[in-house]
């Protein structure tokens, strides 16, 4: 493993998503239908190192995989390549218990400059993201812990913010 970055989607993106894909902007659909909320990116030195992390992932019995794309065997038309898994993880909120989704792209440095690459030149920004170094399964799980914490924060930020944008309009 090279570097684990992780970040969660800002509310603007999230709402711009959800207008792109024609979805009505309610709480309970943006925790449905949008499953990059969570995004936690793994680079890897080689496609092996890849394989072997979602070896391992699925052998985590606390982890459910929801979604997987395989675009290092299929790459995309673009030349887009990446292993892709959505895996469900439980946060607490005060009142109740709730599944979201969490992207875990996996890529190696190689594909990683490509799709920065492809992917500034299409919004013309740069993404911030804070970096980890470290073990695989305990950074992923430190990671998690951290999302879990801040996931339920900002889910309630973003009841808010949607309850907000839906009297406005
Ligand atoms: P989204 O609605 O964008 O989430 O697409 P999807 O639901 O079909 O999921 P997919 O697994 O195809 O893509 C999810 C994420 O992968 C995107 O949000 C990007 O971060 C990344 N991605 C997918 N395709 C490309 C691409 O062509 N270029 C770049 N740079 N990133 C991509
Ligand atoms: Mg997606």
């Amino acid at each position: 493993i090279q570097h684990i970055t992780h970040r969660l989607k800002k509310t603007d993106s999230i709402r711009n998503k959800m207008i792109q894909k024609n979805l009505p902007l309610e709480y309970e659909t943006m925790r449905d239908e949008i499953t990059d909320i969570g995004g936690i990116r793994v680079i890897c030195s080689y496609i092996n190192d890849i394989y072997d992390i979602v070896k391992m992932l699925k052998q985590q019995d606390d982890l459910l995989i929801v979604r997987e794309k395989d675009y290092i065997a299929n790459p995309k038309p673009n030349g887009y390549r990446s292993y892709h898994l959505i895996v469900a993880i439980p946060i607490f909120l005060s009142s109740e218990k709730q599944i979201i989704p969490v992207e875990i792209q996996m890529r190696t440095i190689a594909m990683d400059f490509w799709a920065s690459l492809e992917h500034q030149l299409r919004y013309k920004t740069a993404p911030k993201y804070l970096i980890l170094q470290g073990r695989v399964l305990r950074i992923l799980q430190r990671v998690f812990f951290m999302r879990i914490l801040r996931c339920s924060r900002f889910m309630k930020r973003l009841k808010i913010f949607i309850d907000k944008t839906q009297v406005t309009e």
